[in-house]
């Protein structure tokens, strides 16, 4: 499993700290930065690691920022992307099985490392469970595609 990892300044020691996890693992991680704690913009990381993803050359993303919340919102503008903030153990296995997501999203300033570990082992080992589910991803991805192509005017058709 390849594995896409982005972190901003605040995120950046804890981002480091799930390298080192995940190559422990034997997963092939791809370090997109930041790399030091000289400050950046998060959309700049999240566009970066969601690109990857969206594009097929990872499989999953793993993105750091101080709650999680900017790098979720983020990578959820690129279309085919699902990006959850999960700062929880729980929060993180629902995301893969219910919601399908192919990102999650830390908060380096809500989670200590060991926490942050069991979330991103949590994320990694579920997986999507289909069924009732399926459908309800499949509406998101209907409804990203309808707004890209129509902007606002997709509401429309949305009501119908
Ligand atoms: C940076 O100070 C902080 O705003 C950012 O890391 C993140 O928490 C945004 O959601």
């Amino acid at each position: 499993m390849r594995v896409a990892l982005g972190a901003d300044h605040a995120g950046f020691k804890l981002k480091d700290e799930i390298k080192g996890f995940l190559a422990s693992q034997g997963l092939e991680v791809e370090d997109l930065g930041t790399h030091s704690e000289e400050p950046v913009d998060y959309p700049d990381v999240a566009e970066r690691v969601a690109t990857l993803v969206a594009g097929g050359g990872a499989d999953l993303g793993i993105l750091v920022c101080g709650t999680g919340i900017g790098q979720a919102i983020a990578a959820n503008k690129v279309p085919g992307v699902r990006a959850a903030v999960a700062n929880d153990v729980f929060t993180a296995r629902l995301a893969r099985e219910h919601n399908n997501a192919n990102v999650l999203t830390l908060g380096a300033r809500v989670v200590g490392v060991g926490l942050a570990m069991e979330i991103v082992r949590a994320f990694l080992e579920a997986s999507f469970e289909g069924g009732r589910h399926a459908r309800r991803v499949e509406k998101i991805r209907a409804l990203e595609a309808r707004y890209m192509a129509e902007g606002v005017a997709g509401r429309e058709e949305g009501r119908r």
